[in-house]
């Protein structure tokens, strides 16, 4: 996708090679140079790159390519009018930026490598994105329709689209969302079943075609993803091991109906207590007696990360880090972070590569190279190493 010379306008923060930023107010006064009264440009010490500070007034883009340098830029976190020129601006987008001080104006030890860092991993995220949509769904259609974009959540005010995929993080980012769109002050006061049922967040299928590709072409596109087979393990514990009429009636009775030998009138009636090698067989089945539910289907399928470009592919394994990283990105306030609430049977302990391992040894070793293969596009695509050392 063509990327808007628009983009140009926020300010800097990772630019390629581990530069270490010292500006002083001296050096960037010498590197300002007034062109006229609204019109400026900066050159930022070691980036070689110049911005116009009025075009970048009025620039959503979060991101922008020089040669093959990627820089990604955070807006100031209210659009003020800029009447006093480049340094100013330029210390207002600088402070957003945690671990920056703004008196020396100097970067904490560590703070701004640490997210360069992880700038960088995210751009690797997305080009092995782009290399295995190449390689392997290059014959998908690209017209997007409705029903690709069902999984989305909007935020209007901060220009977020967040792709939900359960069992990785998305209670929490619900709850942030909540704030940003103003609906609760903080992410505590949020109760659980208003998360889960409340319906306050818009979808983007619910919008006409225009609004839905406005938002696809203009706004930040993110989604967050887990190890498949524990999230696979998640989604089983959460669903069948605990008390769920829902699931147990509508999953839990046609399971084990099908799988089970001899099932007792009560496991039929009430369709609890399906084990996790039943689950299994379930999922694996090509005529499934149900069919596939948003906790345990791929999430490259829900997400369809080949048709839409998502700026963002988050890992829950560091959710935290790369969570906060993208809220200063997008100019969130100051004082939101994400939260970390376990909300569903928050007793159980949560689901570890380990417990995944245990879960596993009840099933044979086709079945799980099997459950292995049937999630082996996330696999790829979101560079998941094999949980298994004997898969193939
Ligand atoms: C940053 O940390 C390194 C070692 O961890 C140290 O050598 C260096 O002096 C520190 N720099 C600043 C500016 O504190
Ligand atoms: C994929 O993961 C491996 C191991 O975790 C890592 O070394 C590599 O840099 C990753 N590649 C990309 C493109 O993210
Ligand atoms: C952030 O600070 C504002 C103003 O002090 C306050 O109203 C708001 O509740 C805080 N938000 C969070 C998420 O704590």
């Amino acid at each position: 996708m063509k990327r808007l010379p628009c983009s140009l306008w926020f300010l800097l923060l990772f630019a390629a090679g581990g530069l270490v930023l010292f500006i002083h107010q001296q050096d960037l006064s010498e590197m300002v140079q007034q062109q006229g009264p609204v019109h400026h440009q900066v050159m930022i010490k070691g980036f070689g790159i110049d911005f116009n500070l009025e075009e970048m007034k009025n620039c959503r883009k979060k991101r922008l390519k020089r040669g093959h340098q990627t820089i990604h830029l955070i807006p100031p976190p209210q659009k003020k009018p800029h009447s006093t020129g480049g340094v100013q601006l330029y210390f207002e987008f600088l402070y957003l930026f945690e671990g920056y001080n703004q008196n020396q104006h100097t970067f904490s030890n560590g703070s701004h490598q640490s997210w360069k860092k992880l700038s960088d991993i995210l751009e690797a995220r997305r080009q092995l994105m782009k290399e295995m949509c190449a390689k392997y769904k290059s014959s998908i259609s690209r017209t997007i329709t409705r029903h690709h974009v069902k999984h989305l959540f909007v935020e209007d005010k901060y220009k977020l689209l967040y792709c939900q995929v359960p069992k990785a993080g998305c209670s929490n980012w619900k709850r942030t969302l909540m704030v940003l769109a103003g609906q609760a002050s903080n992410t505590q006061s949020i109760k659980h079943d208003t998360v889960h049922y409340g319906h306050h967040l818009k979808k983007l299928d619910s919008f006409d075609r225009q609004g839905i590709m406005h938002r696809l072409e203009t706004y930040t596109k993110v989604m967050f993803v887990r190890e498949p087979l524990e999230r696979m393990v998640s989604a089983y514990r959460d669903k069948f091991e605990n008390p769920n009429n829902y699931y147990h009636s509508l999953f839990g009775k046609p399971i084990i109906s099908k799988y089970r030998v001899n099932p007792s009138w009560t496991a039929l009636k009430t369709g609890s207590g399906v084990t996790f090698k039943e689950f299994v067989q379930y999922l694996l089945d090509v005529h499934r007696p149900v069919g596939m539910d948003i906790h345990w289907e791929q999430a490259n399928q829900l997400c369809n990360p080949c048709l839409i470009d998502y700026d963002f592919i988050g890992k829950f394994e560091n959710m935290e880090e790369e969570s906060n990283f993208l809220l200063r990105w997008t100019g969130a306030p100051p004082n939101l972070t994400l939260p970390s609430f376990k909300d569903r049977n928050p007793t159980d302990k949560r689901t570890s590569m380990q417990l995944t391992q245990k879960y596993f040894s009840q099933v044979s070793t086709l079945e799980r190279q099997r459950v292995y293969d049937f999630y082996y596009m996330d696999y790829l695509m979101f560079n998941y190493s094999k949980p298994f050392k004997d898969l193939y």
